[in-house]
């Protein structure tokens, strides 16, 4: 098991079900927690519910206002001397065909899943380097690695923060920065509850994955563990698919695409 032995990391969408199980998993490595959100009395449910301590925090802030954004790194530094990881995970998906998707609706997608993360990353980055190493965790989406029908903003901005995620070990590695992605496949939160009630969604989750199932929250969080840890120091730049096979069968699987969520 990694040993993050008192760093202290940044979540974020830690009051959302992969959130708080990323806040659990690294507090069970070790780690001391700064649990962002913008829904105040959900993260501090999800705070009390992880049994709340000296080594766990609560920051509201709207990851889409720029200013409560680039504060946190400061606030957290205030409050634990350090901020050693960030796990951008908190997001936000719309589904519905391309055609009808608003100007609006596909910014707001931008906004949350791709501009955020960039900017909690622009203003952590300094004070990481400053502390001589600092490890970023971007919870990307296998929606950003293929297509799939009625994504196109969530799956441009997963894209886009898969990307991110090459340019900031490229451009920050040799400056003690690592950053890497997880990408999950179809995890049972609130966001996917609708696929659970369709017996043609489950039978095609089935269908799509290797491993013949969908996964729990918890089975994202151990990957974030291990590239917030030392295990991970010679991986940098890199995409890391937890989606029980789903992406490494998709191309050559199946000659018709996976269809997953509404469609017209
Ligand atoms: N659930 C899945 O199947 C799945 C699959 C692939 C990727 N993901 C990704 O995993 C991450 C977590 O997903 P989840 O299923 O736990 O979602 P969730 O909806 O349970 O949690 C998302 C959290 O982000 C917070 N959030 C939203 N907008 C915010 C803002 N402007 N400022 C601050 N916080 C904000 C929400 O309040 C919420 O607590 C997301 O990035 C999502 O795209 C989820």
């Amino acid at each position: 098991m990694a040993n993050l032995n008192g760093d202290v990391a940044l979540v974020t969408g830690a009051a959302g079900a992969i959130g708080y199980e990323i806040c659990r998993a690294l507090r069970d490595a070790g780690a001391r927690v700064a649990a962002v959100d913008i829904d105040e009395s959900a993260l501090a449910r999800a705070v009390a519910n992880l049994g709340g301590g000296d080594d766990i925090e609560s920051f509201v802030a709207d990851l889409t206002d720029d200013e409560q954004t680039e504060a946190l790194p400061a606030s957290v530094r205030d409050r634990f001397g350090a901020l050693d990881i960030l796990v951008n995970n908190a997001g936000a998906r719309q589904v519905a065909p391309m055609l009808d998707i608003t100007s609006a609706a596909w910014r707001r997608t931008l906004e949350i899943d791709l501009v955020a993360p960039f900017a909690l990353s622009r203003a952590a980055i300094p004070a990481m380097i400053e502390q001589g190493r600092g490890k970023i965790v971007n919870i990307a989406s296998m929606a950003g690695l293929a297509a799939f029908r009625d994504r196109a903003a969530y799956s441009a901005a997963k894209a886009g923060l898969i990307m991110l995620t090459k340019v900031t070990a490229v451009e920050y590695g040799q400056k003690g920065i690592w950053c890497n992605a997880v990408a999950p496949g179809v995890v049972e939160t609130p966001m996917t509850t609708s696929f659970f009630e369709s017996e043609d969604m489950t039978a095609s989750i089935r269908a799509n994955t290797p491993m013949g199932r969908w996964c729990q929250p918890e089975e994202i969080a151990q990957p974030v563990v291990f590239l917030s840890s030392r295990a991970s120091d010679y991986i940098n730049g890199t995409v890391l698919p937890v989606d029980g096979g789903w992406t490494a069968g998709y191309a050559g699987a199946e000659l018709s695409p996976p269809r997953i969520g509404a469609s017209r």
